[in-house]
């Protein structure tokens, strides 16, 4: 990313903390626009703004006890006020692809517990259809060449994802494979079908999740929402 990106990323980021309430249960997501949303709220933290967080990876709970953020497990949680993530395609519909950190599953379940889902981007990720960026799918090791067959089937191109020459291994063990579907016509079919395959844990396109997105492009800021 260059610096205009960054900054991109820390002005969504900032838009989106304007929603965080005194109390409030956060969902703090993965990447690197999160993280910037994650120091912001810090900062805030030390103003005395009392909220306890939720991270989506192991990743973003490191950080956030670096930085001093009261946490929940995410598997102990009812229920999120509101959460704060990434992505790395949207459309205008709030359909989203995640994945490219590889947390996808934990921060599908951080969406599915939130009250309000705000995703933050710069303003390179608004597509108008998503599937220009391979579909992150998570996978079972037991279950890799079952999962490989019945992609294809999909008409998909999975990739086994390898990150500095090594296998690349989520938080929750499993592998991910980055998928090419060509542009996708109807994200919710696929989602569906992708999560009809047993070993599959979980995959980065998001439908009926999102509430706001706010991305950040050179010095505006575009809000979609519903
Ligand atoms: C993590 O698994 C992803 O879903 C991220 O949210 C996504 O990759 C966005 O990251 P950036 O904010 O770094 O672009």
């Amino acid at each position: 990313a260059n610096d205009n990106q960054n900054l991109e990323k820390l002005t969504a980021a900032k838009a989106a903390i304007a929603f965080v309430k005194n109390n409030d249960v956060v969902g703090l997501g993965t990447g690197s626009t999160a993280t910037l949303a994650i120091k912001e709220l810090a900062k805030l933290i030390k103003d005395g703004l009392k909220i306890t967080g939720v991270p989506s990876s192991e990743a973003t709970k490191k950080l956030a006890i670096s930085l001093g953020i009261p946490l929940l497990e995410l598997g102990k949680v009812r229920s999120i006020d509101v959460s704060i993530d990434g992505a790395d395609e949207f459309t205008k519909e709030l359909n989203l692809i995640k994945g490219g950190g590889g947390a996808l599953f934990r921060e599908k379940i951080m969406a599915s517990l939130s009250k309000k889902t705000i995703i933050v981007t710069d303003g390179s990720k608004l597509v108008e259809k998503l599937g220009a960026f391979k579909v992150p799918i998570e996978v079972n090791p037991n279950a890799e060449k079952y999962v490989m067959i019945k992609l294809k089937k999909l008409k998909g191109k999975p990739v086994k994802r390898i990150e500095n020459g090594k296998i690349f291994i989520t938080d929750n063990q499993n592998y991910i494979f980055d998928t090419d579907f060509g542009l996708i016509d109807d994200p919710e079919k696929l989602a569906y079908e992708l999560n009809q395959i047993d070993g599959v844990l979980g995959h980065g396109i998001f439908v009926n999740l999102t509430d706001i997105i706010f991305m950040a492009k050179g010095d505006y800021i575009t809000s979609y929402h519903k």
